[in-house]
């Protein structure tokens, strides 16, 4: 077999802290994996001039993935990643595991995963100022009335295209196929807002609805975003697999990682039809920055699914399993899980169980 080859952006701020004993870790498993650094983010911008030169757009083409850190805007890759690469499924996983902090009394076997659409909906901002709607006439479903566009103000707007949310539909029902051969429920619920969004929001549920009723062994559910957002933190433990637009993707996930621990425990994995990248759904933690204590395990349980989507599944299960195996045994953990371990003794645990 070649080797795989993996794109790495170690981000800005403290990102690096978890993005080099990432890569440590992932080297000291002897893969068939070669690991390419490209240079992005501030310290490309000063030293090139430019937050995503064209030298590391060219090295995440080469690559099989991109490992990608944190990074303070769209600007040092990230943009290039999703839009560029197409990678339109964006799963977070949320699964609890003994040790891990969750202000839950009970989160046992709470392990779901919210498959966040990555492309459209709200992002990326496409914005202007309310005049400009003046030819469209648009009125509002309960009232008739057509907005008034003389205001002063922004609009914002929010798409959703029928061939991307079939895509982001089947790339989910294959997730829930794979956890059901895994021992999982076989479940998809969507949840967006389609009691006020009667077409754009209806349509992304139809869809799903449509490309669910396809696979027999799966089942469907739908909640109105809102509800979903209750349910998780009431019954957490109810969802299999979640999927739902952007925007709200965007803000559910980071209240589902709350749920087992809070965001320094959240992976997540983004694919396509033809690319895939792998990158902790925090941010860059400038508050935490040289001081060694930042939790690196969103980023080592997205490599985790990296060495999944490479053929590493043995590697991918052991990994996963000297995580989780740290948490059980409680002693080397960072502060944010109550512990007080740096960044460097975490990784040196994890390391000792693989
Ligand atoms: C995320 C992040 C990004 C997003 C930011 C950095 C633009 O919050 O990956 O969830 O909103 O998509
Ligand atoms: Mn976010």
């Amino acid at each position: 077999m070649a080797k795989k080859k993996v794109c790495v952006i170690k981000g800005d701020d403290a990102s690096p802290e978890f993005v080099i004993p990432t890569v440590e870790l992932l080297e000291g498993m002897n893969l068939e994996i070669e690991f390419f650094w490209a240079l992005t983010g501030e310290e490309a911008l000063q030293k090139q001039g430019k937050a995503f030169p064209e030298e590391a757009r060219k090295m995440v083409d080469e690559a099989d993935c991109t490992l990608f850190g944190s990074s303070r805007n769209m600007t040092g890759g990230l943009g290039y990643l999703r839009w560029g690469k197409k990678t339109y499924a964006n799963f977070r996983p949320v699964k609890w595991m003994k040790g891990m902090r969750s202000p839950l009394r009970k989160p046992e076997g709470i392990d779901f995963v919210v498959v966040r659409e990555n492309l459209e909906g709200l992002y990326p901002g496409r914005e202007g100022d309310i005049e400009r709607l003046e030819p469209l006439k648009l009125s509002d479903f309960i009232t008739g009335q057509v907005l008034d566009t003389s205001m002063k103000g922004k609009f914002a707007v929010r798409v959703i295209t029928e061939e991307n949310t079939r895509n982001v539909a089947k790339a989910t029902c294959d997730l829930a196929m794979k956890r059901k051969a895994n021992g999982g429920k076989g479940k998809v619920t969507v949840a967006s807002k389609y009691n006020m969004l009667f077409q754009s929001d209806e349509l992304f549920r139809r869809i799903v609805e449509e490309t669910v009723r396809q696979y027999p062994e799966l089942t469907f559910d739908q909640q109105v975003i809102d509800n979903f957002c209750q349910q998780m933190i009431i019954n957490p433990q109810q969802f299999d697999v979640v999927v739902m637009p952007n925007e709200h993707g965007d803000v559910m996930a980071d209240g589902a990682a709350a749920l087992v621990g809070g965001l320094g425990l959240a992976p997540s994995a983004c694919f396509g039809k033809d690319y895939a990248y792998f990158e902790p759904v925090h941010g860059t933690a400038p508050d935490l920055m040289g001081k060694n204590i930042v939790n690196p395990t969103a980023m080592i349980l997205s490599a985790k699914w990296m060495l999944e989507y490479l053929g590493f599944e043995d590697a991918a299960l052991r990994l996963e399993r000297a995580v989780y195996g740290v948490y059980e045994e409680g002693k080397y953990l960072t502060p944010d899980q109550g512990g007080g371990s740096s960044t460097t003794q975490f990784c040196k645990a994890v390391k000792e169980k693989l």
